[in-house]
């Protein structure tokens, strides 16, 4: 039974396409798909961040584009085609012209007009809902294209995985209601559960930051991978999974412990970080407490002088900051940048690696994670170069926090925020992300139908994406070994590679496996034929690079035996199967 999408599997024989792979992996490539990729010569740089997709590495892309067009369109989305460049006009209705970061790529035409290449396609398919979608009639509609994307991202890596220009699934739902849109977005999460699961990948779906413009509810698609960017969270005794960035450390269930030691300032000479003051005291590091300084600066209104505030973050010396939590305290929520070296000296009279909550020279607001606020006979900076303070108890020697938040990274052994065991963290790839958009868009873009009523209202949005050519990336770093890439067969650029040794010089050998090549076509298998005639060594390397799952040999002595030689990619055997018998063998191993 033939896996692949049909219409995207053409059989091809090796003369008539083209095959370029490389020895060596190139020297700036990091992670190995990335390597894989170039040495196997699936895409090809053209400038940072940007790559031909040579033919090997499109047959893939046709295949995942296949997979996400045929569950996105039986999910009951509909396919349209939007543009790449966009006038600016609609993103300033938006706000998305002004607020969105350096990675938005601006460009003007011949007329000085701005337009943008689109990173996304909210602003466009939201100005068509409000001229297509009038009434409730209309509703649920789900949108979607296949199209290239745009973002200058600051740094581009790990080839076609952090892209700067790349192609995205990107769908939109509009609604009636949040009720409706839940529907909406429920469909789409369980056609990601479809999508990803006939790729042959191993992923989670992970609840996720709804982001600066205040979503409803989001939920990421990661594939666990050792070189993720991303670090998630899971309980394994629960469903509940997260992205890092998310995920609640819940507040010490003991309570703080009486004062025991008596407040004493303590020479720590050289030792600026928390790591090095817990060794040289021989305390554990679970005893120190870090400050991370952070400043805001308030837009300056007429007639007064732009003005900044300093922030003292204290999270426990083994702990991280949380930036994402951070940001969304107030007062922190508007932005907020780490303060300069001058903020830091004038705020607390001392250079940074010495900085604590006590006594500062200027005031500073103070706020304290959970875990801090739990601790007692702390070590924290003295704000003096070469001292900390020892035994320091929140009540006598410094008031009770009064914003205390989680503002920390979880860590393993941490409880599930869900109650249910503990916390595990693993690395991965984002490959897609729905995102419960509510009215945003609608409102500021006056979006709008008519209920039955006759009564205008907002239209309610869901929008979400899948990294098409990012899961290239992702498949390889989860699939692949010394010898190369190791293609789920959904996605591999074929299913199946015939080898003949000796194609030129042996008619039976020729014979053998053009016929085998033909009833493999004629049944629908995504089939290669490498009739190069290239040494054996050679032509088996190439195609474990290029990671076609399923390899058949055909030799003259084989032939002789009426033996045909079968080797899936991960086996460690090659095993001899009756000539007779290779094609129903073949297609058994296809349906598995
Ligand atoms: N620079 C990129 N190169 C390749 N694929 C990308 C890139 N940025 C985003 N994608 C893909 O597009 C999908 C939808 O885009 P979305 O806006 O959610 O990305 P994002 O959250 O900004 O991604 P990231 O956090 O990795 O930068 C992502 O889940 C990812 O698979
Ligand atoms: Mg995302």
């Amino acid at each position: 039974m033939p896996t692949a999408c049909d219409d995207t599997a053409t059989p091809m024989k090796a003369s008539q396409f083209f095959i370029s792979t490389l020895k060596e992996a190139p020297a700036d490539a990091e992670v190995a798909s990335h390597q894989l990729m170039l040495r196997a010569g699936f895409i090809k740089r053209l400038s940072a961040g940007i790559y031909t997709y040579m033919p090997m590495g499109l047959r893939v892309i046709r295949k995942i584009e296949g997979i996400v067009r045929q569950e996105m369109n039986a999910a009951g989305a509909i396919e349209l085609l939007m543009p790449v460049v966009q006038p600016a006009e609609l993103w300033q209705e938006s706000g998305r012209f002004q607020k969105y970061g350096p990675e938005l790529m601006r460009v003007k035409d011949r007329h000085d007009r701005d337009f943008v290449i689109q990173p996304t396609s909210e602003e466009v398919i939201t100005d068509i809902a409000r001229q297509e979608l009038r009434s409730y009639r209309a509703l649920p509609r789900n949108f979607y294209h296949i199209q290239t994307k745009f973002r200058d991202e600051r740094r581009p890596r790990f080839g076609v995985m952090r892209g700067r220009e790349f192609t995205m699934k990107d769908a939109y739902s509009f609604d009636r209601d949040l009720d409706a849109a839940r529907l909406s977005y429920d469909a789409m999460y369980a056609a990601y559960v479809r999508i990803f699961s006939r790729m042959g990948l191993v992923f989670r779906a992970v609840a996720a930051d709804n982001g600066s413009i205040g979503g409803i509810r989001s939920h990421e698609f990661q594939v666990i991978a050792e070189t993720g960017e991303d670090a998630i969270v899971y309980s394994a005794e629960s469903e509940y999974a997260a992205n890092i960035e998310l995920a609640e450390a819940v507040a010490p269930a003991a309570p703080r412990a009486a004062p025991s030691l008596p407040l004493a300032k303590t020479a720590t000479p050289g030792a600026s970080s928390c790591e090095a003051v817990a060794e040289l005291l021989g305390l554990p590091l679970t005893q120190t407490v870090k400050s991370l300084v952070l400043a805001t600066d308030q837009v300056a209104t007429e007639g007064q002088a732009p003005n900044s505030t300093v922030w003292l973050l204290l999270v426990r010396g083994d702990h991280a900051l949380n930036e994402v939590k951070a940001g969304k305290l107030p007062g922190l929520a508007a932005g907020f940048r780490f303060a300069t070296v001058a903020e830091i000296e004038s705020h607390f009279g001392c250079k940074p690696g010495y900085l604590g909550p006590i006594e500062t020279v200027r005031p500073v607001r103070l706020v304290v994670d959970r875990a801090v606020a739990a601790m007692s006979d702390f070590v924290c900076g003295a704000n003096e170069a070469g001292y900390h303070c020892t035994g320091v108890n929140w009540g006598r020697d410094l008031p009770e926090p009064e914003l205390i938040a989680d503002i920390r990274n979880v860590v393993e052994g941490d409880p599930s925020p869900d109650g249910h065991g503990v916390l595990q963290i693993q690395r991965g790839i984002e490959v897609g992300h729905v995102f419960l958009l509510g009215s945003h868009y609608s409102k500021s873009m006056n979006a709008t139908y008519l209920n039955e009523g006759g009564k205008q209202q907002l239209l309610e949005m869901g929008c979400y994406g899948i990294g098409i050519t990012r899961i290239l990336g992702a498949a390889v770093e989860q699939n692949h070994d010394a010898r190369g890439m190791i293609w789920p067969q959904a996605i591999a650029p074929f299913e199946i590679v015939i080898c003949p040794i000796g194609y030129e010089r042996s008619p039976a050998v020729k014979k053998a496996a053009d016929d085998l090549y033909e009833a493999l076509v004629a049944s629908g298998v995504d089939v290669m034929l490498d009739d190069r005639g290239e040494r054996p060594g050679a032509m088996f390397a190439d195609w474990e690079l290029v990671g076609v799952p399923h390899r058949v040999v055909l030799s003259d002595r084989g032939l002789k035996a009426g033996e045909i030689e079968y080797q899936g990619r991960r086996d460690v055997q090659a095993s001899n199967v009756a000539a007779t018998e290779v094609q129903a063998f073949v297609k058994a191993k296809l349906a598995a």
